[in-house]
């Protein structure tokens, strides 16, 4: 394997628990600090956008966010480490959709540096794979996909009753869990939050969108925090909602400002790594919250 050079930082923040990044991966990263105390769990997010704000370039087999970063080392290398931290890694169902074949383990995005990564969450005291977590109203799921079938990943469905009806016509493989709560064709991420506490450890959990998702932990502002990497391409929409932005069926600015605050700033070449916190509430509704002075 080329060797990869090590992230440029211009601003990390200095707060959050010291994450113990073993050897290889502090060279490559350098230091790392995530989490507060007094918020359990912390919700960080991860998405990877284009110069011109789109996420996805959504035709079918070409939608992931890998296209979006031209499948970026770097950047694979990044969500390695964030996924290693975390106790779960959310998704929508869409999301899933897109990349049927995914596992959301950090070795699936970077097999060359697995080992770095076990080594990572042993350190962290978290054995085996994060929890993939897959939010949908319907529950209408191929469960034969990997992330349901392998039985390299305990994976945990969230959805309405409805949707336990629908999963309940097919045999569940072992490692499938599933959660019903309240809600018709729209799920709070309240209640995916409350569903992924009662089903193990807690305290770091890793949203990898979609954007649908993404908006409606904005809207209950329940992100404490989201990590973007910026590519360098633009790459252009020929109408609204064909190539989604990170948020989804949610709108904020003008009457529900939602600012956030730079946090950090990385390099690697002309992709830009970005970290900014939200003013996490756990409360449901909105505060306005103003841009942040200089
Ligand atoms: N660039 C990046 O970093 C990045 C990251 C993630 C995703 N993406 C891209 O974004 C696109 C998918 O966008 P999307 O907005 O459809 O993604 P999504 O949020 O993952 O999926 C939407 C679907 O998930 C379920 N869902 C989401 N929020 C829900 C809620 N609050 N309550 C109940 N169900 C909920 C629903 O599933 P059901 O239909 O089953 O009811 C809904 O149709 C894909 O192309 C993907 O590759 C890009």
């Amino acid at each position: 394997m080329n060797r990869l050079a090590p992230l440029e930082t211009f601003l990390e923040p200095g707060d959050g628990a010291a994450i113990p990044l073993p050897g290889l991966l502090a060279a490559l990263y350098g230091p790392l600090r995530l989490g507060r105390p007094d918020s359990a769990p912390y919700v960080f997010a991860n998405f990877a956008s284009s110069l011109d704000g789109v996420v996805s370039l959504n035709p079918k087999g070409r939608s992931g966010g890998g296209e979006i970063t031209g499948f970026n080392r770097h950047d694979r290398m990044v969500m390695g480490i964030l996924r290693s931290v975390a106790d779960a890694v959310i998704v929508g169902a869409g999301t899933l959709r897109s990349v049927p074949h995914h596992l959301w383990t950090p070795g699936h995005i970077y097999p060359d540096l697995t080992t770095s990564f076990v080594e990572l969450r042993r350190s962290l005291g978290r054995s085996g794979e994060p929890l993939n977590v897959i939010v949908s109203a319907r529950g209408d799921l191929d469960l034969s996909l990997p992330v349901f079938s392998s039985g390299e990943v305990r994976a945990l469905i969230v959805t309405t009753k409805a949707g336990v009806r629908k999963l309940e016509e097919r045999r569940l493989p072992d490692s499938v869990s599933v959660q019903s709560v309240s809600g018709d064709d729209h799920l709070e991420a309240s209640s995916v939050l409350t569903a992924v506490q009662q089903s193990g450890r807690a305290e770091l959990l890793l949203l990898e969108g979609g954007p649908t998702l993404m908006g409606e932990f904005l809207s209950e502002h329940l992100l404490d925090e989201l990590f973007l990497t910026v590519a360098s391409q633009i790459v252009g929409r020929s109408s609204m909602g064909e190539r989604p932005g990170l948020v989804s069926g949610r709108t904020f600015a003008p009457e529900l400002p939602l600012w956030s605050s730079l946090a950090g700033v990385k390099r690697a070449a002309d992709l830009l790594f970005l970290r900014y916190r939200f003013r996490a509430s756990g409360a449901a509704g909105l505060t306005a919250v103003g841009p942040t002075s200089t």
